[in-house]
């Protein structure tokens, strides 16, 4: 019996090798990982020194689909849009085409020069798309009636205090695929990763101070 199960580990010594890699595969594939991961972070995360970990969110662009519900649910509006975190610019480049004036604050200084050269490279003026390379935490947004954000659930909570402090009344907020917790929606579009949500500023300002009320009472 234990010659046969000997036999048989034998047949199968070529489907599983027992045998460890050579340590110069090992090496190479490290180094290749490791260039990859540093080539990784050269594009996604430039200008990350100063964020707080929590509040770190990597570059990952929008979707057309997702990009095509953030314009759906812009219709009617117009005048200033912020959006926050612009990456590749396409968000900006999507509602500056249809009127809106628009900045794009965005952190990685390889994303605000490429989306740069596309907006040259587009012959679209800066009347129309700019791109700063801001730290949208130290922002100030009060001139904005329309905000965009595709960032990450873990900083929807601070964002939200910081939008409500300083957007103006009639402002619009559109989130691309994390909602943010305990606002009202005035619609949603789209499904699953790229659903998109709006919100109006003054109905999430009346909406939190009645249920401020409510909780005192
Ligand atoms: C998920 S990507 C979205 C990119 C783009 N808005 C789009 O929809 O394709 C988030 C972007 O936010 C940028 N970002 C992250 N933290 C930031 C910060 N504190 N200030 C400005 N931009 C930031 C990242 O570099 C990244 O490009």
């Amino acid at each position: 019996m234990e010659d046969s199960i000997e036999l048989i580990l034998q047949d199968y010594a070529g489907v599983f090798p027992t045998s460890r890699p050579h340590p110069i595969v090992s090496a190479c594939t490290g180094a290749l990982l490791t260039g990859l991961y540093g080539l990784w972070s050269v594009f996604t995360m430039p200008g990350f020194r100063k964020i707080p970990w929590s509040l770190m969110v990597p570059y990952l662009p929008s979707s057309k689909e997702q990009a095509q519900n953030v314009m759906k649910l812009l219709e009617g509006r117009r005048g200033r849009l912020a959006d926050l975190g612009a990456g590749d610019g396409r968000l900006v480049f999507a509602a500056s085409s249809v009127g809106f004036q628009c900045t794009g604050f965005e952190i990685n200084s390889v994303l605000v020069a490429y989306a740069r050269s596309k907006a040259c490279w587009r012959g679209i003026p800066s009347s129309q798309a700019v791109f700063v390379k801001k730290d949208l935490w130290k922002t100030d947004l009060s001139s904005y009636n329309n905000v965009t954000a595709f960032l990450a659930p873990g900083v929807m909570e601070v964002l939200a205090e910081k939008l409500l402090k300083e957007l103006p009344q009639d402002a619009l907020v559109i989130s691309c695929r994390f909602p943010f917790p305990n606002w009202p929606q005035k619609s949603t579009v789209g499904s699953g990763l790229d659903q998109t949500f709006a919100y109006e500023i003054s109905s999430v300002r009346s909406h939190l101070r009645n249920l401020q009320k409510t909780e005192m009472k």
